[in-house]
């Protein structure tokens, strides 16, 4: 799918994302993960602002979007919640950060929708303090073969409709990009994952 027609997805899908900010399941995850964003926090794909209930009132949030209905929602939801926010609209896989200037990154349900996830997990490495935090919550592939059957069949159609692809491999994909994860914890058979973790050591 174009990018342009991608950002349409999300665009239309603005307001089910803020309806979708009081989910009790999912409250609870963002409550226990973003307990620990800290100091220059970076948010990937911020959506409507699920996150925002949970953040710190010390901590300064740079947030990003590729959707301009996401990011209305998601200012809307920075003033409600006091949280202090500064927003950039534009292509997570396009922008580019000083290495190394964010205590923390954070990136909720988005790895599902990028084309080269791995070079954003790259870039998140690169953009993260050494002593920075990486928060994830991610879904993707289940590890029960009956689940996982059906998530490869919808994949496609659901890809062209919601504009996030099921069948990724979170654990592989993290594995991959050497960020080291320090705890996490696996959901609805394996297919949502929390993830705490430090950037690792950056390639030269
Ligand atoms: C599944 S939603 C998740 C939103 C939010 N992080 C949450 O936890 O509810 C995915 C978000 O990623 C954004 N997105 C997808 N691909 C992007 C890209 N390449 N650059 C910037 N934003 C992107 C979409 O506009 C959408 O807001």
């Amino acid at each position: 799918m174009t990018k342009e027609r991608l950002i349409r997805t999300f665009d239309r899908q603005a307001s089910q994302y803020e309806k979708r900010r009081i989910d009790n399941t999912q409250k609870r995850w963002r409550q226990n993960l973003l307990v620990e964003a800290k100091g220059e926090v970076l948010e990937l794909a911020v959506g409507a602002g699920a996150n925002f209930p949970f953040y710190a009132s010390d901590v300064k949030v740079t947030a990003t979007d590729f959707s301009k209905a996401m990011l209305e929602k998601a200012k809307q939801a920075a003033s409600f919640h006091q949280v202090d926010a500064e927003f950039i609209c534009g292509d997570i896989e396009g922008l580019n950060f000083s290495n190394q200037s964010f205590d923390t990154i954070i990136s909720t349900l988005s790895l599902c929708c990028y084309d080269q996830p791995l070079i954003v997990l790259d870039n998140i490495k690169r953009w993260c303090k050494p002593n920075g935090t990486i928060l994830l919550m991610e879904h993707g592939i289940s590890t029960n073969s009956f689940i996982s059957l059906i998530q490869k069949a919808i994949n496609p159609l659901h890809y062209r409709i919601v504009g996030c692809h099921q069948t990724r491999n979170i654990p592989e994909m993290i594995q991959q990009s050497g960020i080291i994860i320090e705890k996490t914890e696996s959901h609805w058979f394996n297919m949502v994952h929390l993830i705490w973790a430090k950037p690792g050591r950056i390639a030269d």
